[in-house]
């Protein structure tokens, strides 16, 4: 429930190759990652370094399998892990990004992993 379908406009960003210029317009719009729909700026600035290709272990965006047994803790628990850390995976990612906006990364990470 928590994931609307991104809409085309989201889907059409985060296909193209990310240089710069992307980056910097994610990142000036945070408020943007509460929106739901729409690919989190933090995702895109922090998150996908490891969760894109699964560096150090980390589960994979959209791997099922990767997922399955972690959507037991639910969002809120998996924000919890992410906002603690877990072994290779820093405090909120090595990032200084709200308790909000680790949870809508994680909301994100859970509607692309069902
Ligand atoms: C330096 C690499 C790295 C970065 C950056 C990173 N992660 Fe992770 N993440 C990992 C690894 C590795 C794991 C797997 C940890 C394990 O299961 O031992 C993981 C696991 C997770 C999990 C699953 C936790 C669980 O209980 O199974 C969540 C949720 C998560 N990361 C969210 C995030 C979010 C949100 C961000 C961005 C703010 C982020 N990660 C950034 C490496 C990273």
């Amino acid at each position: 429930m928590a994931a609307a379908p991104a809409p085309a406009a989201a889907t059409t960003m985060a296909a193209a190759p990310a240089p710069a210029a992307a980056t910097t317009t994610a990142a000036a719009e945070p408020a943007k990652a509460q929106a739901g729909g729409a690919v989190p700026a933090l995702y895109l600035q922090v998150c996908q370094a490891c969760h894109a290709s699964g560096v150090a272990g980390a589960p994979k965006l959209g791997d099922k399998a990767a997922w399955a047994p972690r959507l037991a803790l639910g969002v809120d628990g998996l924000t919890a892990v992410a906002i603690k850390g877990l072994n290779a995976m820093p405090p909120r990612g090595g990032s200084t990004a709200s308790d909000a906006e680790i949870k809508a990364v994680v909301t994100y990470m859970v509607s692309q992993a069902k």
